[in-house]
């Protein structure tokens, strides 16, 4: 296992982080059996070749990947986290690997990965725009993020609502439920193809998401071809 960088994970055997991972499964059951287990199965079924899933949790997506994944790399910063990380991956995929990581410094040489995934990890993140250039960067340019995330409303009126809940959202989630993530997603460099779509039994103002793919957009690809 990847040692862990000083001072990243200093909260990491808070009550806090312990209860979370401890409470996630249960916690987000009902939502599983109301789609979002579906959601899963949907996006995952395109991950293929070398996969790096980030902020793998509990490892809720494990059940979901295919026949095309010729590896899989699990990282998950949160040592309460990973522990049932590598229990469930134990069971389910002993074959993948697992490290702790923060998404903002993923411990891979560049153009790793044909397929990135992040479920539900980028509302919480420490860095948004640093995890996302790191997912671009351990990416080939011819790979693919599939993500499904809770953002930030385009309807103003429910971003409004969330700007003023997200106190609570993150008291309760430890995450925020208004962060402009398909912007940040676009702004690295990634052409995205997403859906709007809700997180399943969330409160309306935490429903926002997409789901999705982003691969290297024409600008990024001729600039490291003018690069390399
Ligand atoms: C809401 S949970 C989602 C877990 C899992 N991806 C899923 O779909 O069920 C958010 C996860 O992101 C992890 N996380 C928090 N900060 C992170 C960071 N900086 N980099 C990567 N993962 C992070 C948390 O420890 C937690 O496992």
């Amino acid at each position: 296992m990847t040692p862990a960088p000083q001072g990243f994970y200093g909260s990491d055997m808070s009550i806090r982080s312990r209860f979370f991972a401890a409470t996630y499964d249960r916690f987000m059951q009902d939502a599983q059996e109301a789609g979002l287990a579906a959601m899963r199965q949907q996006l995952l079924a395109d991950a293929r070749g070398d996969v790096l899933e980030i902020g793998a949790g509990t490892g809720l997506n494990l059940a979901h990947y295919g026949s095309d994944v010729r590896t899989l790399t699990l990282t998950e910063p949160e040592s309460p986290m990973l522990r049932r990380l590598e229990r469930r991956a134990a069971e389910l995929a002993p074959e993948a690997t697992v490290l702790r990581a923060p998404a903002e410094d993923l411990p891979f040489e560049d153009a790793s990965f044909d397929t990135v995934v992040s479920t539900l990890v980028l509302c919480g993140v420490d860095d948004q725009p640093r995890a996302v250039r790191e997912i671009r960067r351990v990416l080939r340019p011819d790979g693919q993020f599939l993500f499904f995330e809770h953002l930030r409303s385009a309807d103003p009126k429910i971003a409004r609502t969330q700007n003023r809940l997200n106190w609570l959202n993150r008291l309760v989630v430890c995450c925020d439920c208004n962060r402009p993530t398909l912007d940040t997603i676009r702004e690295v460099g990634f052409d995205v193809q997403a859906e709007d779509t809700a997180l399943p039994k969330a409160p309306p103002f935490a429903r926002p998401a997409a789901c999705g793919t982003a691969t290297y957009s024409p600008i990024l690809r001729s600039g490291l071809a003018a690069s390399g």
